[in-house]
């Protein structure tokens, strides 16, 4: 369906962000006709360039991140066209007046400001947006991720926000919430009756999140080393999935529905303190290694990192929620860079049959594995017998294949996001309270880490992490699935 007509006015206009995901996601949305005209999109950056010379850039950059099959010349031509440069210092007054007359006769348009400048650009961005009366009631701000290294600067950075837009405007991103299968897990556990029952305390053995990632700190280093695998993936995107996958039942899909249950999750994690640090997160750096056979190096041997640096690359934690649903369950996560495969996925492990008649793995529990990347899939294993004359059984799985059910193009998260933020869609976007709550249960992770000085352990790139992150689990008697 055609969208309302919009002005997409994105900071950072030059950046990894927006070459890497916001052009290629508006493009994708573009030729998929969702939107044809009346829209503007507006670069703004502070290199001194043309219109001519953002395009081009825009067009060396975005080609690489547009797979072959959805790039066509024709609609790239034509989406371009709705493409201008502005450039502007953020942080400087000078500059706004010209914004503010490209705006001019826009005022009743959706119009959207897309921070992807660091965060500590957002508070002067955002007073020199009111100063220049360019905040008008059908105005949305989306903050890119992080917001803030902790509580309290994530509080000054909501604050200052606050003081220029109402909370309904404002759009807290973390795009794994616009992953499709994210989106399927919500349709999995609401749109059907029979998982209900079964996703408590009774039935649910342990369950597991693991984002995985081969790739290293990819010439972020300077950002990746102050930030670290903890502040870079645990207290956004980790949590996130926790939320959706153990919140009650909303009473509804609309924003705060949603947002308040995610929020009492938050909420009902246990703190992890100085006295259970250690025995419940390890946390890792990689070390030289090698990814599909080929040579990388470590951490310490990358471009802007201390040859001292104790920043992890690789974070496991057992988390618990102390609620009537999920008490004595834990919740294993687990992330990291120079793994052994890119990976994004959620297990749930059941319990096993209450008394076992059939012999050997019948001991076993079921088990729902839900796949975000590399492909994605939703795949239940349940106990059948082997051929044959003897009563055997192993696991096999039901497996959703999507591709195969759906044959159409898979959006990324980025398009689904944006297109969100232009209809004034809030569900998948993080409210204050959230983002606060899971900092309060961050902070002391760190502040542990801190207290108890030991450097993190080694893990050779291209390894599943730490031998530690095994223990930390077979401890209670569980396993990582790729072990399992
Ligand atoms: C970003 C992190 O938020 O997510 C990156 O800053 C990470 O370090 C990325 O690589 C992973 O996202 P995806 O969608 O590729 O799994």
């Amino acid at each position: 369906s055609a969208l309302q007509e919009f002005d997409l006015i994105f900071f950072g206009g030059t950046g990894d962000l927006a070459m890497r995901k916001l052009l290629p996601a508006l493009y994708n949305r573009f030729r998929d006709s969702q939107h044809t005209q009346g829209w503007r999109i507006i670069g703004v950056a502070r290199q001194d360039l043309s219109r001519e010379q953002y395009l081009n850039l825009v067009s060396e950059n975005c080609r690489q991140f547009i797979p072959g099959g959805d790039f066509d010349e024709r609609a790239w031509t034509a989406f371009t066209a709705h493409l201008e440069y502005l450039r502007l210092d953020g942080t400087q007054p000078e500059g706004y007046a010209e914004l503010a007359r490209r705006l001019q006769n826009s005022n009743d348009r959706v119009r959207v400001f897309y921070l992807s400048t660091a965060a500590s650009l957002f508070a002067q961005i955002c007073t020199n947006l009111a100063a220049n009366q360019l905040v008008t009631p059908q105005t949305r701000v989306v903050l890119e991720k992080p917001l803030g290294r902790d509580r309290a600067s994530s509080y000054e950075i909501n604050e200052a926000v606050a003081k220029i837009f109402e909370e309904r405007q404002i759009y807290r991103i973390d795009h794994y919430l616009g992953k499709e299968t994210v989106q399927n897990l919500i349709a999995l556990r609401f749109g059907n009756a029979i998982f209900e029952p079964l996703w408590r305390r009774s039935n649910v053995q342990d369950v597991q999140i693991t984002l995985s990632e081969t790739v290293g700190v990819e010439g972020r280093g300077d950002y990746y080393d102050r930030y670290g695998a903890l502040r870079d993936m645990v207290q956004n995107h980790l949590l996130q999935l926790l939320c959706i996958l153990a919140m009650e039942p909303p009473s509804s899909i609309d924003p705060d529905a949603v947002r308040d249950e995610k929020l009492k999750v938050l909420r009902a994690l246990r703190p992890i303190t100085l006295d259970c640090i250690k025995a419940k997160t390890v946390r890792g750096q990689y070390r030289a290694g090698a990814i599909d056979g080929a040579a990388v190096r470590g951490y310490l041997e990358e471009a802007d990192i201390p040859p001292d640096s104790h920043t992890e690359t690789f974070v496991a934690i057992k988390a618990e929620l102390d609620n009537w649903r999920w008490s004595g369950v834990p919740f294993y996560l687990r992330t990291g860079k120079r793994m052994q495969e890119r990976m994004a996925e959620i297990v749930v492990n059941f319990r096993p049959v209450p008394h076992a008649i059939l012999p050997t793995s019948a001991s076993e529990g079921n088990r729902l594995v839900i796949r975000l990347q590399p492909d994605e899939e939703v795949r239940l294993y349940l106990m059948v017998k082997v051929p044959g004359a003897e009563m055997k059984v192993r696991p096999v799985d039901l497996n959703l294949d999507f591709k195969q059910e759906f044959k159409t193009r898979q959006w990324d998260a980025y398009e689904r996001l944006l297109m969100d933020v232009i209809l004034g869609k809030l569900t998948l976007f993080m409210r204050r309270d959230e983002l606060d709550a899971a900092w309060r249960w961050i902070d002391p992770i760190r502040d542990g880490w801190d207290a108890l000085g030991e450097p993190p352990k080694s893990y050779a790139a291209g390894t599943w992490g730490p031998t530690a992150s095994n223990t930390l689990i077979t401890r209670d008697g569980n396993t990582w699935r790729e072990d399992g």
